[in-house]
């Protein structure tokens, strides 16, 4: 049976989060050499996470080979890493699902470096959905109609994309932060992981780069139990119900909306997102 709390308006998992753990994520005393990954769920976090482990390794794949990503990139907000975040030597990766509004106080007192990762909203709803099938602390999704009408007024769990990635994008001149597609790295993985590694003041060697993209394939990553969530038993992720790597692609919602379902998503993005100079281009790919 899931559990809920409720946090700064927005639904979250109560068996990963608790009030405590949602207070100390918002009072966090960010460091100047921490790394920060702020995405919507299922915008391509892990992929991130495992990209910046391998960065850091200049692509020697040793020290993602033992650690799970989520030890390596840990949760600001979840209840389980507190200490992990408190004790970890410097510079730590910190990933975070948290909204720009709960974190930019304590991320404004620091020179951390955040990364904003967002991808197709249409395609984060089909993998919501299905990840909320195997994911036993989020709700039963029910139909997919029935979830995309929940994803679009921003009642899921985690809240509003529409909000969130316009919360975070308003602050990227302020905090500097590094934004990236999931449709770009698909696109050209190599040539992201070259501008990330720049970015990060890490520059790499081609042979580097080249490691790092065979390492953070999807077919690599898929079959890479430090990252694919196997570790982690069927009573929290049902792995009978399907993959946490489950497709890896762009233009998934192809095979899911229907017609009707894709103008009503292009109404309702219309209207939220018309106060905004946002522009995706991958949203009729
Ligand atoms: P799909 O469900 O569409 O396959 P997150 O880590 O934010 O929860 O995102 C999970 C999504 O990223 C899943 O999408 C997963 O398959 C995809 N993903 C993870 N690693 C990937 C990789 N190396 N290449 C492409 N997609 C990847």
């Amino acid at each position: 049976m899931e559990v809920t709390e409720t946090f700064a308006g927005m639904s979250l998992p109560g068996h990963l989060h608790t009030q405590e753990s949602l207070r100390f994520a918002s009072s966090f005393q960010f460091r100047d050499t921490d790394v920060v990954i702020a995405t919507y769920p299922k915008s391509g976090t892990t992929w991130m996470q495992e990209i910046l482990t391998l960065i850091r390794s200049k692509g020697d794949p040793e020290p993602a080979k033992t650690i799970p990503n989520w030890a390596r990139a840990p949760w600001l907000e979840h209840t389980y890493f507190k200490d992990m975040l408190q004790e970890t030597g410097e510079p730590r990766l910190i990933t975070t699902h948290l909204p720009c509004q709960v974190l930019a106080p304590a991320l404004r007192k620091s020179k951390a470096k955040v990364i904003y990762m967002a991808r197709n909203p249409k395609d984060i709803a089909v993998s919501f959905y299905h990840f909320h099938k195997m994911a036993k602390f989020l709700p039963d999704p029910g139909s997919f109609e029935d979830f995309l009408v929940r994803f679009l007024d921003g009642t899921v769990q985690y809240g509003s994309w529409f909000d969130h990635v316009k919360g975070w994008l308003s602050l990227q001149a302020e905090l500097g932060l590094f934004y990236i597609t999931y449709e770009d790295m698909h696109k050209e993985l190599g040539r992201s992981v070259e501008q990330l590694a720049g970015w990060l003041g890490c520059p790499l060697q081609p042979e580097q780069i080249r490691a790092i993209q065979q390492h953070c394939s999807f077919s690599s990553m898929r079959e890479n139990e430090m990252v694919n969530y196997t570790l982690i038993p069927c009573e929290i992720m049902d792995h009978h119900q399907g993959r946490f790597m489950r497709k890896g692609t762009v233009g998934d919602w192809r095979d899911h909306f229907t017609p009707r379902q894709n103008m009503l998503f292009h109404k309702i993005y219309q209207e939220a997102m018309r106060d905004s100079s946002l522009c995706f281009r991958w949203l009729m790919d």
